[in-house]
């Protein structure tokens, strides 16, 4: 499948075909995904949780997230990849952010970014958006500011809530941002959203009315098993096949069934009696 851009996930839009995205940390489950025509990657900060074991996204550094998505680009050269900026990686300054963004570009030759929050990062967004880089706006759940939003909850569900959503939305749009991402926002809200904003509103855990959706690949492989948020799909249960092959060699080995004969790399034809002659002079 001929690798998309903006141009053509906003055509996808006007069309009404759902745009697909996942999720990839590294190069075999990258190369899975352009296998299965999704259409765009996200190397999300989420590897912190399903890739490091960290409690949340906060530790990861912007060295760990260039690292991943050199590795997912290479797996993946025809799906459109966002690198995910982390914590303290564009809060601090505007020069900061542009600098970021731009290693992602540079270094691991993305499509485009993605950093989270609303109103608040607008300056943000139009300084990398100056730099010439694709920007992903992401407001509703933001994992990085869950501290301030009260834990990991759903946004939008009052009136109140849900007219800050849409302030952030508009905001974004206005900025330029060319891709916008709701999490955790109740299905009335984003069809609002993606109804009024001429750009491609994707979402994760915001119902079926947005462009297109995204899920964390860890998730829906089944190999992250510290919680399931409700809004995810489980396609397969990867832990569990792992974990019951990994089983079956430990049980193997401690038998003596593996290895077996076509597993071994025998002496070539003579070489056994010549090495005996070997063994037997050394001794
Ligand atoms: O890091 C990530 O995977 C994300 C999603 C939770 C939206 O930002």
């Amino acid at each position: 499948m001929p690798k998309k851009g903006v141009l053509e996930l906003t055509e996808m839009k006007r069309a009404g075909q759902k745009i697909t995205w996942l999720t990839a940390y590294d190069y075999p489950t990258a190369s899975f995904e352009q296998a299965a025509g999704v259409d765009m990657i996200l190397v999300g900060d989420s590897l912190g949780m399903c890739v490091y074991g960290y409690p949340g996204t906060v530790p990861v550094t912007m060295d760990q997230c260039i690292v991943h998505s050199e590795a997912v680009r290479r797996a993946a050269p025809d799906c459109f990849v966002v690198g995910d900026m982390p914590f303290m990686s564009y809060q601090a300054s505007d020069e900061e952010a542009v600098h970021n963004a731009g290693r992602f570009l540079k270094e691991a030759a993305v499509d485009a970014i993605k950093l989270e929050g609303g109103v608040r990062v607008v300056s943000r967004v139009r300084a990398i958006l100056d730099a010439g880089i694709v920007v992903c706006g992401h407001i509703g759940l933001t994992p990085q500011s869950s501290g301030q939003l009260g834990g990991h909850k759903a946004q939008g569900r009052t009136l109140e809530s849900a007219r800050l959503v849409v302030e952030d939305a508009r905001a974004l749009a206005e900025a330029g941002v060319q891709l916008l991402l709701l999490e955790a926002v109740p299905p009335e809200v984003a069809a609002f959203i993606t109804e009024e904003l001429p750009i491609p509103v994707l979402g994760i855990g915001a119902g079926e009315a947005v462009d297109g959706q995204l899920l964390i690949v860890s998730d829906v492989l089944g190999t992250f098993q510290a919680f399931t948020p409700k809004f995810v799909k489980k396609y397969a249960d990867l832990a569990g096949v792992a974990t019951s092959a990994l089983t079956e060699y430990v049980n193997d080995v401690r038998a003596g069934r593996f290895p077996e004969e076509q597993h071994c790399y025998r002496m070539l034809e003579g070489e056994h009696d010549r090495f005996l002659e070997f063994t037997k002079q050394t001794v």
